[in-house]
């Protein structure tokens, strides 16, 4: 497609579809605010559905049904970007992208479905001399490694089943006890700290923003603060740049004193911390706005490192009351701005 198919009669951007928006209402709106954006969830009680243009329920990501209907849509839609925010269906869309063209902002198959199985993307990261923790299968010597450990699911999600282990012994227990293909992982000592990174089109990388991890709940961090740090910025767009990462990313690692930066988690996603790098990126350079061009053909340049530390944020819950048409009514439980900025 050419640039000038992208944009149609009216100058309109290309809409925006997001796919499992689940809680994300923060990332849907703010697209929602620059694009027409359509977003996808099977529960009608996926809050970010109602921050879209328009919502629907597309069929189970396993039924053959869900690429056509994404398909159909993305026609009918007028759709330049589908970006995914839940793990679930990043390599069905890369795999719809590689085989039917659909316009999926997502790394290639092959790096999606190495970077769902945390140990594919150890191998991985190994293999392209970046850091990781010594980790290992469970068919491993567990009485060779170094002490403690954490054994965690190979796909999991949301900080799910994930265990200290002290010893061998326990290490074994955890084993036999998670009910999922596990390994097991040098427990990292010192500050997490996360990566917020976007790639071009060609998997180059944009921008790569560091934060601090201050508390997580539920696999989402809640409070955090950008920081300047050059190491950082450097590995994430090493990272991006080695994967060729299309669209965003989110880079988990530790700084443990003995083993330096090591890579724990990366999630070819928005992640859970979308309003660290939307405070701290230049006017007109927040990563839903450089998408939003993206997908409208523009190329961007990269400006890795250019954004503003120094602002802690800290997130909390909102809601929506729906009718029995599963309609927002519009209510709020206190109308207005609080007391401050009144
Ligand atoms: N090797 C490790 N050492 C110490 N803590 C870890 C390690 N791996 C994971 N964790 C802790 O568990 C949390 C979730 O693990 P992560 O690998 O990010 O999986 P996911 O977010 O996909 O559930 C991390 O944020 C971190 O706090
Ligand atoms: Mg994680």
């Amino acid at each position: 497609m050419s640039e000038a198919d992208l944009i149609d009669a009216d100058g309109e951007p290309p809409a925006i579809l997001l796919t499992g928006v689940g809680k994300r209402y923060d990332i849907v709106s703010c697209f929602a605010a620059l694009a027409r954006t359509v977003a996808a969830d099977p529960s009608p009680l996926a809050p970010a559905l109602y921050a879209a243009h328009v919502r629907l329920a597309p069929p189970p990501i396993a039924d053959p049904a869900y690429v056509p209907f994404l398909e159909e849509l993305c026609e009918r839609e007028r759709v330049g970007a589908i970006l995914p925010l839940t793990d679930l269906d990043i390599e069905l869309l890369a795999l719809a992208r590689e085989q039917r063209g659909l316009p999926s902002l997502v790394p290639s198959s092959e790096v999606a479905r190495a970077t769902y199985d945390k140990y594919e993307a150890h191998l991985l990261l190994t293999r392209l001399g970046l850091p990781s923790p010594p980790t290992v299968l469970p068919a491993a010597d567990l009485s060779a490694l170094h002490y403690p450990v954490m054994v965690k699911p190979r796909r999991g999600s949301g900080a799910r089943s994930i265990h200290l282990a002290r010893t061998r012994a326990e290490a074994e227990f955890f084993v036999s006890y998670i009910e999922e293909p596990v390994m097991v992982q040098r427990a990292m000592q010192g500050p997490e700290l996360s990566i917020d990174c976007l790639g071009d089109m060609d998997g180059r990388c944009l921008n790569a923003i560091p934060r601090t991890m201050l508390e997580s709940r539920g696999g989402e961090s809640i409070k955090g603060c950008v920081i300047d740090d050059r190491e950082l910025i450097e590995l994430g767009a090493r990272v991006m740049d080695s994967l060729r990462v299309r669209g965003p990313a989110t880079i988990q690692v530790f700084r443990d004193p003995e083993l330096g930066l090591a890579i724990t988690d990366v999630n070819t996603r928005f992640g859970g911390a979308f309003p660290g790098p939307a405070y701290a990126t230049d006017p007109g350079m927040s990563y839903p706005e450089l998408i939003v061009q993206m997908a409208a053909g523009e190329p961007i340049e990269p400006h890795v490192g250019r954004f503003t530390p120094g602002h802690p944020f800290t997130r909390y819950y909102w809601q929506l009351e729906l009718d029995e048409q599963m309609r927002p009514t519009g209510r709020e439980i206190v109308p207005g701005d609080p007391p401050e900025r009144r």
